[in-house]
C-alpha cells in the first residue's frame, strides 16, 4: 500500500484528512475508519451495492457497528433532490443522530449526493468517501465539493464539506467497465497536464499496461493525481483562484456534455475539451505545435479522436459555453495551458477570457486534420 496522502487545511487543521490508496483492503475497512458513533450509514447505488456494499455492510456489522445500508438506482439522473430527500427520510426513520457517520461508497454520483446529505443532515455530520470508480478515486472523492443536479443544470446546488477520510481500494477497479476506466484516465491526464511533467511521461510510457489494469500502475495513477488535487485544494479550498486549474478542458467539456444530454461520459467530453482548449492555447502562443500533438496522440491511444468533435454543432457549443460557472462580467473564461505541466496565470488568475472567434478558428483547425 502506498503512503496515505493528507489534505492539509491550513485554516482549519482539525478538518485535515487522509487519503488511503491500496488494494484489497475493503474487508478490513473498519480499521481505517475513525471511531464510528451511533450508526454507520452506507450510501451507495444498486450496482455497487451488489458488488461491494453488501459485503462492507456485513463486515462492519461483524465488527460490532450499528449499520444502515441505503441504495438508489445507478446513474447521473438520480443525482437529484428527490434522492437526497429519500436518503434523509430513511436516516430519520432509523433515528440517525449527529454522531452518525456516512460512508459514501460508489462513483462520483454517490459521493456527491451522499456528501451533500452529510453536509446538511442536522447541519452537518461526518462522512467518509469510499470511491469505486477511477474518476471518483482520483478526483471527486477529494476536495469536499458535494452537490446535486437541478433542472437548471449540473451541480448547481451543493456545499463544500470535506470528508473525514478517503479510502480508495484499487481492487474495485477490476469490475469497472473499460469506458469508465478511460473516463477516469482523462481526468488524471488533465491533472498531470496542469502541473506535473513527470507524471505525463509516466502516463505516456505506461498507458497500455494501465489500460490492461496493472494494479500497481493504477495505484500510481491515482496517487499522482490525488497528490496534485490535494495540493490545489490546500491552497484554494473554496475555488476562488487556483482551483480553477482543475477545470482545464471543462469550459468546452461541460458544453459538450449538456449538448449530448449527458449521454457522453464526463471524461470523454473533457477529453474533447482538452483538445480544443489546447488548440486555443497554441493559437495564443502558449503551447507549441508538438505539445498539442502530444495531447492529441495520447487521447487517440484512449480511442478518443478529433473527429468525435465533428458530431457537434460549433455554434451550439459556443452558446452552451455561455452558461459556464467561470463566466465573469458576461465573458466566458478558459483555463489555458502554458506548455505541458503548467497553466497560464496572470495576477493570480487562472481562467482567462477567450472570444468566440478564437474558439471558432481553433475548432476548425482541430477538426480539419
Ligand atoms: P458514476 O458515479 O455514475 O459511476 C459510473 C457507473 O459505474 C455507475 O453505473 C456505477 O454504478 C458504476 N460503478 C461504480 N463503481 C463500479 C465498480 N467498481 N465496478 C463496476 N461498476 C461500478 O460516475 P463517475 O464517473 O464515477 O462520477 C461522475 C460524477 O462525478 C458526476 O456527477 C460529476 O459531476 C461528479 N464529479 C464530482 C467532482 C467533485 O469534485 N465533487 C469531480 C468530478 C466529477
Ligand atoms: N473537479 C473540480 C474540483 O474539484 O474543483
Amino acid at each position: 500500500m502506498l503512503n496515505p496522502i493528507t489534505v492539509h487545511l491550513p485554516k482549519q487543521p482539525a478538518y485535515s484528512y487522509p487519503i488511503h490508496i491500496g488494494a484489497k483492503f475493503l474487508e478490513n475497512i473498519h480499521s481505517y475508519l475513525p471511531k464510528v458513533g451511533s450508526t454507520a450509514v452506507i450510501i451507495t447505488d444498486d450496482t455497487v451495492k451488489a458488488l461491494y456494499a453488501l459485503s462492507l455492510h456485513q463486515s462492519l456489522s461483524k465488527a460490532g457497528h450499528k449499520t444502515l445500508l441505503l441504495s438508489f438506482p445507478a446513474g447521473e439522473v438520480f443525482k437529484n433532490g428527490q434522492t437526497k430527500s429519500w436518503l434523509e427520510g430513511e436516516m430519520f426513520a432509523e433515528a440517525c443522530d449527529r454522531d452518525s457517520v456516512i460512508l459514501a461508497m460508489g462513483g462520483g454520483v454517490v459521493g456527491d449526493v451522499a456528501g451533500f446529505v452529510a453536509a446538511t443532515y442536522m447541519r452537518g455530520i461526518d462522512y467518509i468517501q469510499v470511491p469505486t470508480t477511477l474518476l471518483a478515486m482520483l478526483d471527486s472523492s477529494v476536495g469536499g465539493k458535494t452537490s446535486i443536479n437541478t433542472p437548471q443544470g449540473k451541480n448547481l446546488i451543493g456545499a463544500f464539506w470535506q470528508p473525514k477520510a478517503v479510502i480508495a481500494d484499487i481492487a474495485c477497479l477490476n469490475t469497472l467497465p473499460q469506458e469508465h476506466l478511460i473516463n477516469g484516465l482523462v481526468e488524471a491526464f488533465k491533472m498531470y497536464l496542469t502541473s506535473d511533467v513527470k507524471s505525463l511521461e509516466f502516463l505516456d510510457q505506461n498507458l497500455e499496461r494501465i489500460l490492461a489494469r496493472d494494479e500497481v500502475l493504477l495505484s500510481d495513477v491515482v496517487h499522482r493525481a490525488v497528490s496534485i488535487k490535494a495540493s490545489v485544494v490546500e491552497k484554494d479550498e473554496k475555488d476562488n483562484s487556483l482551483r480553477a486549474i482543475l477545470n482545464l478542458g471543462h469550459t468546452i467539456g461541460h458544453a459538450l456534455e449538456k449538448l449530448s444530454e449527458y449521454k457522453l461520459l464526463h471524461g470523454y467530453a473533457v477529453a474533447l475539451g482538452l483538445l480544443l482548449e489546447a488548440k486555443i492555447a497554441e493559437r495564443r502562443g502558449y503551447l507549441q505545435a508538438q505539445q498539442y500533438l502530444f495531447i492529441k496522440t495520447l487521447l487517440q491511444r484512449l480511442n478518443i479522436s478529433t473527429s468525435d468533435l465533428k458530431k457537434f454543432d460549433l455554434e451550439a457549443i459556443i452558446q452552451k459555453t455561455k452558461l459556464d460557472k467561470k463566466k465573469r462580467d458576461e465573458k466566458v473564461h478558459y483555463v489555458l495551458l502554458n506548455g505541458l505541466g503548467s497553466v497560464y496565470e496572470t495576477e493570480n488568475r487562472f481562467a482567462h477570457v477567450v472570444d468566440d472567434e478564437t474558439v471558432r478558428r481553433a475548432f476548425d483547425e482541430v477538426v480539419k486534420k
